[in-house]
């Protein structure tokens, strides 16, 4: 049966908020009026085909690469949807890291894959282990899907790594799809796009969670060029025209990239630092510890966790996301990123909800 729904967009559209919402996963909105752009700059309308120039131009030279590799999309949610359905066709064999990003799954489900999971164990701290690919890849694998940072740990995997796990899908001709949406939250020595570490590496981002941006969905693949072209093809089927007011106020946003990435990181730094305190004073919880990333992923000691998500919602006014979505029952996920001085208080009442489990 393939998919046709994704359970955790219906959770997170409908229940996500809260008065303390940790169930976030990126930074707080950039404020528009701090864009430097007029009305007067904008149009309905312009030149926009296979991509408009000027954003392919900004996007290829911020990850490094010919405009040729770049295909723009609706933010990284379109840009996965396209790359999986140019890759992939029914009955093809998909590994899939666990646990990860719900919607990818989904995606592959509805495309009509046949997923196998790599584990990356919560032992190793949600490690990317090649050693867990070997383990479950076949001649008949088509594609290998992960997510660096990995949603829903932050955890950075090395490029030694990631190189490894390329060799692999190489050996059997398959391509691997890296989601690095959270990647520039690595605010220092920020890795470059793994695009660059072989042709079968296939890349998708977007401004959106770690610059304040979702709302221009401002999305882009890196692919060769070959697969590129066939990728705008494809999307003819899909998106077609893309909104062309969002492609201007994206250029000059590439422009002030810089600056709008270090509002964001104070306040991620901030909301870390809390975090860690939070973490080391708590006895109820237990999370890897990581330098990045705008989510934690933390597991429940003991006590049932549907009581204690339901509590604190109800008593605690605090929303976090169910473990549940990434297949980690035990768990859950808190953002950072959003504002500092809700983040204090959420942590302060999932601390107070803690001590009644
Ligand atoms: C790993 C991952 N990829 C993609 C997305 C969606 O990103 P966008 O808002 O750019 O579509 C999310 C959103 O939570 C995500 O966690």
């Amino acid at each position: 049966m393939r998919r046709r729904h994704s359970d955790y967009m219906l959770w997170a559209k409908t229940q996500g908020r809260a008065r303390f919402n940790l169930a976030t996963s990126g930074v707080g909105s950039f404020p528009l009026n701090e864009l430097p752009v007029s009305i007067e700059q904008l149009k309905i309308d312009g030149d926009s085909t296979y991509g408009y120039a000027p954003l392919q131009r900004a996007i290829a030279k911020k990850c490094g690469v010919d405009p040729d590799c770049v295909v723009a999309a609706a933010g990284t949610s379109m840009a996965n949807h396209l790359a999986m359905a140019m890759l992939i066709g029914p009955g093809d064999e998909v590994l899939i890291e666990q646990p990860t990003y719900e919607l990818l799954t989904s995606t592959l489900l509805y495309l009509g894959a046949a997923v196998k999971h790599f584990a990356r164990t919560e032992e190793s701290g949600f490690a990317l282990d090649p050693a867990q690919v070997r383990r479950v890849i076949t001649r008949k694998t088509k594609l290998i899907v992960l997510t660096n940072l990995h949603n829903p740990s932050s955890v950075l995997a090395s490029e030694t790594t990631l190189r490894e796990i390329g060799g692999l899908a190489r050996s059997v001709g398959a391509h691997v799809l890296v989601d690095e949406v959270y990647l520039d939250a690595v605010y220092t020595d920020t890795p470059k796009p793994s695009y660059h570490l072989g042709s079968e590496f296939v890349v998708t981002s977007s401004l959106t969670k770690v610059y304040g941006l979702s709302g221009l969905r401002c999305g882009w693949i890196l692919a060769e060029p070959d697969l590129a072209r066939a990728m705008w093809r494809l999307n003819d089927l899909f998106a077609s025209i893309p909104a062309h007011p969002a492609e201007l106020l994206s250029v000059v946003v590439f422009e002030n990239l810089d600056h709008i990435r270090e509002r964001a990181r104070k306040i991620v730094e901030a909301d870390r630092a809390q975090l860690q305190e939070f973490l080391s004073s708590q006895q109820g919880v237990s999370s890897p510890r990581t330098d990045f990333g705008t989510t934690a992923i933390l597991r429940l000691a003991h006590g049932s966790i549907d009581d204690f998500l339901t509590r604190l919602r109800t008593e605690y006014e605090t929303s976090v996301v169910p473990g549940k979505f990434f297949g980690l029952p035990n768990h859950f996920r808190i953002g950072m990123g959003v504002d500092s001085e809700m983040f204090r208080e959420g942590l302060q009442r999932i601390g107070r909800a803690l001590k009644t489990v």
